[in-house]
C-alpha cells in the first residue's frame, strides 16, 4: 500500500451580520470597550441573527470549502461536526448538515468544548491514514450566545458565534497533517460549564429564575490553565512533528483572549507576530475558533501552500489540543531528515525549552502568590 497522508484541501466561512461591538455591551452590563480591549483584546463579535442556525452556518460554511476543493457533498466519505450549542439536544446536527448539503455518508457531531474542530481533524486524518476514508468534511461551529447570560459582565463580553469548515482529502504527497496531541483534564469541569439543561439537572422553574442554563466560568482559573496549556501543548506537537518552534510559520492560536496568547508567544520565544489573531473582530467562538482563523489567514495571504502551521485550542472540559499542519503539497521541511542542520537545531532547542520549562513552573506559584499580594494591597 501506498503512504498516505490527510491534507486540507478546502476552507471556508460563515460569520452572522450582526455585529455587536464593545460599546454596544456598555449598554447592557456594567462594562467599558476600555475594559474589554485591555483585558481581552477583543473589540466586536457577531451575534447570530433569526435566520443563524447552526445547521445552517454549519452548511454556509461547508459549501465553500467543498467548492475551494472542488468536489461535491456526494464525493464526501464522512462529516464531523464539532460543536457544543446544536440546533436540538438530539438528532446529531451532523445529520442534519449531511441531509441539507445532499450528502451521502456518515456524519457525527463531536463535543470537546472550544478544543472541538482539533479533535475532529485528529479523527479525520486516523481515518484517512488508515485507508478506511478518502474524503471528511470537519466543520467547528458555534451558536454560544445561546448560553450567555447578558446580565453577567464577566463571560458576556468575550464570545460570539461562527462557523468554519475543511475538508481533508487523501494524497499519496508527504505533508498534511503531521503530529496531534489531545488532551482532557476532567477535574476541571466546573471552570467552565452550564449548570442546568443536561440529565443531572434538568431544566425547571427554578433554573430559569437563578439564570442556571447560562455558561459559568471561574475566568482567572481557566486563564492560568490556557497560558500553561497553550505554550507547552504546541512545543510538544511541534517537537512531535520534527520541528522546531522556529521552522513555524504561523502559529493559529485558539482566539480567547490576546494576553493569553502574548504570553504563550512569550514562553515559547517567538515573535507575538507570528501568532495570529483576529479576536478583535470576532471575541471566542470556541470550536468556530480555530478553523475560522485559519480560514481568515489563508485569505489574507498569510498562509501559502507548503506552509508550516501550529495550532492550539483550549477550552471546557477541560481540554486542549493542537496540531502541525504542512499547508498544500510543499515538501516536507529538512527539520525531517535525521543529519540535518534542522534536527540539530532541534535537539538544541529542545534542550534549552526543557530547562526553561522546569525554571518556569518553579517560578509559577511565587508569581500567583506577588500577583494576589499586588491585588490586594
Ligand atoms: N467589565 C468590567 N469589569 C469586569 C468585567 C467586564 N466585562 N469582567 C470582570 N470585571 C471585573 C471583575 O469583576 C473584577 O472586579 P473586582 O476586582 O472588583 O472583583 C475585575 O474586573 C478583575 O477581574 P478578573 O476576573 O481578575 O479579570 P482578569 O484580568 O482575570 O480577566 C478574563 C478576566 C478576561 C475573563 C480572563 O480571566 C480570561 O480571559 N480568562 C480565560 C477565559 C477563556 O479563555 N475562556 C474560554 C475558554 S474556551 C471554551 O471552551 C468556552
Amino acid at each position: 500500500m501506498t503512504d498516505r497522508y490527510a491534507k486540507i484541501t478546502g476552507w471556508g466561512k460563515y460569520v452572522p451580520e450582526r455585529v455587536l461591538t464593545n460599546h454596544d455591551l456598555a449598554q447592557m452590563v456594567d462594562t467599558s470597550d476600555e475594559w474589554i480591549t485591555t483585558r481581552t483584546g477583543i473589540k466586536e463579535r457577531r451575534i447570530r441573527t433569526e435566520h443563524d442556525t447552526n445547521s445552517s452556518m454549519s452548511v454556509a460554511a461547508a459549501q465553500q470549502a467543498l467548492e475551494v476543493a472542488g468536489i461535491t457533498p456526494k464525493d464526501l466519505d464522512l462529516i464531523i461536526v464539532a460543536t457544543s450549542s446544536p440546533d436540538y439536544l438530539l438528532p446529531s446536527v451532523a445529520s442534519q448538515v449531511q441531509d441539507m448539503l445532499g450528502a451521502e455518508c456518515g456524519a457525527f457531531s463531536l463535543v470537546a468544548g472550544c478544543s472541538g474542530w482539533v479533535y475532529g481533524m485528529s479523527v479525520a486524518n486516523q481515518y484517512i491514514v488508515s485507508g478506511v476514508y478518502d474524503r471528511i468534511l470537519v466543520v467547528g461551529v458555534e451558536i454560544i450566545s445561546f448560553a450567555m447570560d447578558f446580565t453577567d459582565r464577566t463571560t458576556c463580553v468575550l464570545f460570539g458565534d461562527a462557523a468554519a469548515a475543511t475538508v481533508v482529502e487523501v494524497s499519496d504527497e508527504p505533508g498534511g497533517m503531521l503530529s496531534f496531541e489531545l488532551g482532557s483534564n476532567g477535574s476541571g469541569a466546573m471552570y467552565l460549564y452550564v449548570p442546568d439543561g443536561g440529565s443531572t439537572s434538568p431544566i425547571s422553574q427554578q433554573t430559569v429564575d437563578e439564570r442556571r442554563q447560562y455558561l459559568r466560568m471561574n475566568g482567572p482559573e481557566v486563564f492560568k490553565f490556557a497560558v500553561r496549556t497553550l505554550a507547552n501543548s504546541m512545543k510538544r506537537t511541534i517537537y512531535q512533528a520534527g520541528l522546531t518552534p522556529d521552522d513555524i510559520d504561523l502559529f493559529i492560536p485558539h482566539q480567547a483572549n490576546a494576553r493569553i496568547i502574548e504570553s504563550a508567544a512569550r514562553q515559547m520565544r517567538v515573535p507575538v507576530d507570528k501568532f495570529y489573531m483576529n479576536l478583535d473582530r470576532y471575541g471566542n467562538t470556541s470550536a468556530a475558533s480555530v478553523p475560522l482563523a485559519m480560514v481568515e489567514a489563508i485569505e489574507e495571504g498569510r498562509l501559502k501552500d507548503g506552509d508550516l502551521v501550529a495550532m492550539c485550542a483550549f477550552g471546557a472540559g477541560l481540554t486542549w489540543a493542537a496540531m502541525v499542519v504542512q499547508m498544500g503539497t510543499g515538501e516536507i521541511s529538512a527539520a525531517h531528515s535525521l543529519f540535518s542542520v534542522g534536527r540539530a537545531r532541534y535537539l538544541a532547542r529542545r534542550t534549552s525549552d526543557a530547562v526553561l520549562d522546569t525554571a518556569q513552573s518553579a517560578l509559577l506559584p511565587l508569581y500567583s502568590f506577588l500577583y494576589q499580594r499586588r491585588k490586594k494591597g
